[in-house]
């Protein structure tokens, strides 16, 4: 195993009152003036939206709101959102909706941190931040893990490039979670969110060594707990015990658990996706169904033990008489697909709506290498023809 730094510092308040507790939570991470962060039209149909303005304007505290944040969260209205929080004096964000939501509070936040900066320049990865004001989330959907994670991902919308800047600083100060909120979940983004959750596990349980047994059996136990729950609310989207389920796995998927003692992790698929999500904007979780599996076949020889592992101890592939080890790996790649194929997900581009071109597939591939360098991947190392090779694989036409 290698040595690890494991740092959580946000504060979980889980159930079904949690959100009662949003104010209190807010003041005692310091806040007085708040930016209250949403999305589309979800938060505020479900009444959330004013249900919090009035706890904290009730508590005290000075409230200015900023709704209209689009999944792949774009630098636009990060820019917005920093004027706004600059012109009335905030000194705290809070996210009220998902992933996107929490990236773009997040953003502010570094934009309030250091305001004469330009905040884009984190995700170009030309300097490293310096401050953050604090962010505090509300969440709405089980998916990307931002309430805990130090990851936030933006998309440029004017080049079309989404990239991640991660830094322990914009940790949310505190998360609330009451999984009765993520009822009016449309299934597909329910399920998105399932895949993600199990993405962000699975990313960093196919790596190269540095495996710890208590590490495993924690990523092993919450993939088949995603797995099953995920099917359970697919049939019966009310179930409570099953929302809870998959909400607090999408935390503990992303807070750098499943991480602790192996390499990092090899996040290719997440990397693959993110250039997707910036060139055709398809949800972040069926991306990664899309992806994933072409990318399991193209490194699998690799990595054989780990397959097999995962093919028998989460999948429940039998090995029967005469299986070689690549046999059972595959098999257990056929598995998760038909996982996918359970609960509607796609598990190639085709099925996931988009057909791109050769010369788009050359061209996301070349958006991977700037992101994240030469090669990337830990259970192979993939460079940029291994790169095209599997997303021509996903497109899923031959
Ligand atoms: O905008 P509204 O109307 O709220 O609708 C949203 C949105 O259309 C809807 N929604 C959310 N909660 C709802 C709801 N609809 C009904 N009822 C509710 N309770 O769901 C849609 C998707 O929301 P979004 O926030 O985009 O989902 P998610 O949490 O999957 O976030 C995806 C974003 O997070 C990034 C992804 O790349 C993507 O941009 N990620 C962030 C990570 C991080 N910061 O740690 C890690 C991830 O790997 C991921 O990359
Ligand atoms: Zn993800």
């Amino acid at each position: 195993m290698f040595d690890f730094t494991y740092y959580t510092p946000t504060r979980v308040i889980f159930g079904k009152e949690a959100v009662d507790r949003t104010a209190e939570a807010v003041k005692s991470a310091g806040g007085t003036r708040v930016l209250l962060h949403y999305g589309g039209q979800s938060a505020v149909k479900s009444g959330l939206i004013g249900r919090l303005e009035q706890q904290l304007a009730g508590a005290g505290l000075f409230v200015v709101t900023l709704g209209g944040v689009q999944p792949n969260p774009h630098l636009s209205k990060v820019r917005e959102g920093i004027a706004l929080a600059k012109e009335n004096g905030v000194d705290f964000i809070l996210a009220a909706g998902g992933g996107s939501v929490i990236d773009s509070s997040k953003a502010i936040a570094y934009g309030l941190g250091e305001p004469d900066l330009d905040v884009w320049e984190l995700y170009a990865h030309t300097r490293k931040a310096k401050a953050c004001i604090p962010v505090g989330a509300v969440l709405t959907i089980a998916a990307a893990g931002s309430e805990m994670s130090n990851s936030c991902v933006i998309t440029n919308e004017e080049t079309l490039e989404k990239r991640s800047y991660n830094d322990d600083i914009s940790r949310p100060k505190f998360a609330i979670m009451d999984p009765t909120l993520t009822m009016t979940l449309p299934d597909y983004q329910t399920q998105s969110g399932c895949v993600d959750i199990m993405m962000h596990t699975m990313e960093r349980y196919f790596t190269h060594g540095g495996n710890m047994e208590i590490t495993d059996a924690i990523a092993e136990a919450l993939l088949k707990t995603v797995i099953k729950n995920a099917q359970i609310l697919h049939a019966d989207p009310e179930n409570y015990e099953a929302r809870a389920e998959v909400m607090w796995a999408s935390s503990l998927s992303h807070n750098g658990l499943t991480g602790c003692g192996n390499d990092g992790g090899d996040f290719a698929s997440h990397k693959l996706e993110h250039e997707m999500g910036g060139m055709f904007d398809v949800t972040h979780g069926a991306g990664l169904a899309a992806i994933w599996p072409s990318w399991a076949r193209y490194v699998c020889a690799s990595d054989l033990d780990r397959f097999v592992r995962f093919a028998q101890n989460v999948m429940g592939v039998d090995r029967k008489a005469g299986m070689s080890d690549e046999d059972v790996a595959l098999a257990g790649i056929e598995a998760m697909e038909a996982f996918y194929h359970s609960i509607d997900m796609p598990v190639n581009m085709k099925e996931l709506g988009i057909s791109p071109t050769d010369a788009q597939i050359e061209a996301m591939a070349d958006g991977c290498v700037r992101a994240g360098g030469e090669s990337i991947g830990s259970a192979r190392k993939l460079y940029r023809d291994d790169m095209v090779r599997i997303y021509t694989a996903a497109r899923g036409d031959v």
